[in-house]
């Protein structure tokens, strides 16, 4: 299935039109296929089940590639837990229907607020990457006379990714403890009566399309909890992260799913543990859209042409922060010859490029644009920068579709900031 396909050369969501959401919603707004989501979801678990040594695994999706409530619901029915890393992520979480037994909570710096909301909701697993940290959890444990379970976010120092800003696994990133601390750390929180080491994490980077140093890592991992056994210490669970990649261009490598399972299936061979994954972006990123409108079409002298959308690097940073390039696609194209285009958003920087030298067929004012494979880390991580308010999103499930995000009120912004009282009459409130 194809999320979006296209159907008399006009682009839609499922069933629905673009064009139907763009003229009822109004652009700059982020479109998402339920269908897209279940089918990532199916082909994860699908890849997954012909490996004996890989039982009921527990499928925790990255909240922070897609937040949205009713996305999480989706991905809740079909028996995804989630991966948080704030409380904020966790209330989105148990608001989108997802059991707290299903919760992990990872993070590089919780705060103890934070820790101690995670204990009183009982999620699964508190991942837990530091020595400091470790103590703060214990008193925070004992408060509340709770022994919540924990794992021990390695660091295997081995990174990869799609990109240097988001490898974590490598040994100068300030994820998780290294190797020959985990032990220590290990028999430190089974000493303390105050938390159940379960078992140990690591995630060592995104957009990883290829397992060769997810093997590595892996290799690292196993070998811990061989050593932690010999050393007469528990371990039940093994959670291997996420970190695999999409083609987000044409010709880009397919997603490995079957090879990732493959190197999962390895890594847990007769170890018996239970199998915690943290996916995010095979998950959500095909699954979504940023439909976005041409505000006007810009021409140089020497020829070089501008096509000025109305979305722009607040609504989608991953290109001006990872130089990311994703396909940009003309909804209803009416077959006027091709153009090469820089595509940019109104946003004052000249970071605010989306894509640069794509042709695309002859677009004018009016016309409309989707940016695909936007579903992960795209909302997610949307700001007001030029106060432009965040944008809509919308879910579409086969003929049926609704507004999931409001567009906030054009004044929203201002009503969330009372004027200081001594500035009087300067401040118009
Ligand atoms: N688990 C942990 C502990 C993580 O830090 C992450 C992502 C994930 C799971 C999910 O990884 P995924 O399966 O999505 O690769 N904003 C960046 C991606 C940052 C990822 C950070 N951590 C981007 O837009 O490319």
């Amino acid at each position: 299935m194809t999320p979006f396909p296209r159907r008399d050369g006009a682009l839609h969501a499922e069933s629905i039109a673009l064009s139907t959401i763009a003229r009822e919603v109004g652009p700059p707004v982020y479109v998402y296929s339920a269908g897209g989501f279940r089918a990532q979801a199916r082909r994860l678990r699908e890849a997954l089940a012909p490996h004996p040594d890989i039982v009921d695994p527990l499928i925790a999706f990255a909240v922070k590639a897609n937040g949205n409530r009713s996305v999480l619901s989706v991905l809740a029915a079909e028996g995804l837990g989630a991966d948080t890393v704030s409380e904020g992520e966790i209330r989105r979480a148990l608001a989108g229907g997802v059991p707290p037994d299903r919760i992990v909570f990872s993070g590089v710096g919780k705060t103890d607020a934070e820790l101690a909301f995670a204990v009183a909701t009982g999620v699964r697993q508190i991942n837990v990457e530091s020595a400091p940290e470790l103590e703060r959890l214990i008193s925070v444990a004992r408060e509340q006379s709770r022994v919540p379970d924990i794992a021990i976010r390695v660091n295997p120092a081995i990174g990869a990714g799609g990109h240097a800003k988001i490898t974590t696994g490598g040994a100068g990133d300030k994820f998780g403890v290294p190797v020959a601390e985990a032990l220590e750390l290990y028999a430190r929180a089974a000493a303390s009566g105050a938390v159940r080491p379960a078992g140990l994490a690591c995630h060592i980077g995104s957009q990883i399309t290829d397992v060769a140093p997810l093997r590595s890592a892996f290799a690292v991992m196993r070998g811990l909890v061989e050593t932690l056994r010999g050393e007469g210490l528990a371990i039940e669970r093994l959670d291997l992260g996420g970190g695999l990649g999409v083609p987000y261009r044409p010709g880009d490598p397919d997603t490995p799913f079957d090879a990732y399972a493959e190197v999962v299936a390895e890594t847990v061979r007769d170890l018996d543990v239970q199998l915690v994954l943290e996916p995010g972006r095979v998950i959500a990123a095909e699954a979504g859209v940023l439909l976005s409108r041409v505000i006007q079409v810009t021409e140089r002298p020497d020829g070089r042409r501008f096509l000025v959308l109305d979305a722009a690097m607040n609504d989608l940073s991953r290109p001006a922060l990872y130089d990311a390039e994703h396909e940009v696609v003309a909804v209803a194209p009416d077959g006027e010859g091709e153009v090469i285009y820089d595509v940019v958003g109104p946003v004052c920087e000249t970071g605010d490029t989306l894509a640069r030298g794509r042709l695309l067929p002859a677009l004018r004012a009016g016309d409309l644009v989707a940016i695909l494979t936007a579903g992960a880390y795209g909302a997610t991580m949307a700001s007001e920068y030029n106060a432009r308010p965040l944008v809509p999103e919308v879910l579409v499930d086969g003929d049926d579709w609704a507004v999931i995000r409001r567009r906030p009120d054009p004044d929203a912004f201002l009503e969330r900031e009372p004027v200081a009282e001594w500035l009087g009459s300067t401040a118009k409130s």
